[in-house]
């Protein structure tokens, strides 16, 4: 028999409600693919609907980017590893205390949850980081706060299929990459901006592919799930 592959490929149930995220989810295989819960859809619908996609077998990403003082922030990641989430992440922004603290508040349940941490948000371009005060080229701003993620002890980073390269050259293994902006050959590239085939993203050193829409907007969506982690286990 052979040994089960980690699936790679993370797809994010980016709809308004349960229902919908739910019932892509039947249609998909925890062999193949891990879930992504973010913002608007764990808003509406809460911890329950993790658990009952945890339930079905799914291990969940909850992508919620926490960003506030230290002692919350904690407090946030500790209630996400005792929800049994695969991954939670984190804004780098917050801080080395914070960062640390995010950490420490998943330790304090023993719990195997991953933290990363979204570096700089890949809607930001050079004059919207100088406005809020960070001048110079994004990239510098990727690399200083993936150091300070990759210092402050924290699993991996968020990060662009375009800065996953330097970041691995930078930091090897230490720093995992899971990356959004992902777009099958001839897949409507919608709203991103900085995009990958899935195949040239393994290339580049991602680690785990976040992949929405050219999943969740298919005419076979278990269909489409299965090419796209078809291609990440040939490119791997
Ligand atoms: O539909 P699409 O494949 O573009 O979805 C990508 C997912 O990754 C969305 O849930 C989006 O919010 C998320 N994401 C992103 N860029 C980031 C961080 C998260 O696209 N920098």
């Amino acid at each position: 028999m052979s040994t089960p592959v980690e699936p790679r490929l993370i797809v994010a149930l980016d709809f308004p409600d349960a229902a919908p995220a739910e019932a892509l989810a039947r249609r998909l295989d925890p062999r193949t693919c891990r879930l992504k819960v973010g913002k608007g859809l764990f808003t509406r619908a809460g911890p329950q609907l993790v658990e009952r996609l945890q339930g079905q077998g799914f291990e969940v990403f909850l992508d919620l980017k926490y960003h506030d003082i230290p002692n919350t922030v904690a407090g946030a990641c500790r209630a996400a590893a005792e929800l049994g989430v695969w991954m939670v992440n984190v804004h780098a922004l917050g801080g080395r205390r914070m960062l640390e603290a995010a950490v420490e508040g998943v330790a304090a349940t023993n719990g195997p949850t991953l933290v990363t941490a979204v570096t700089v948000l890949t809607s930001h371009d050079a004059a919207t980081l100088e406005e809020i005060g960070l001048a110079g080229p994004p990239r510098e701003a990727v690399l200083r706060l993936a150091g300070l993620t990759h210092a402050s002890g924290l699993d991996g980073v968020v990060c662009s299929p375009e800065e996953a390269t330097a970041i691995g050259e930078r930091f090897g293994r230490d720093l995992l990459r899971v990356t959004p902006g992902i777009r099958p050959s001839g897949a409507a590239v919608g709203d991103q901006q900085r995009i990958a085939t899935p195949a040239a993203a393994v290339a580049a050193g991602c680690d785990h592919l976040v992949v929405g829409r050219p999943i969740t907007a298919a005419d076979d969506p278990a269909a489409a799930a299965a090419g796209i982690a078809a291609e990440i286990a040939a490119a791997g």
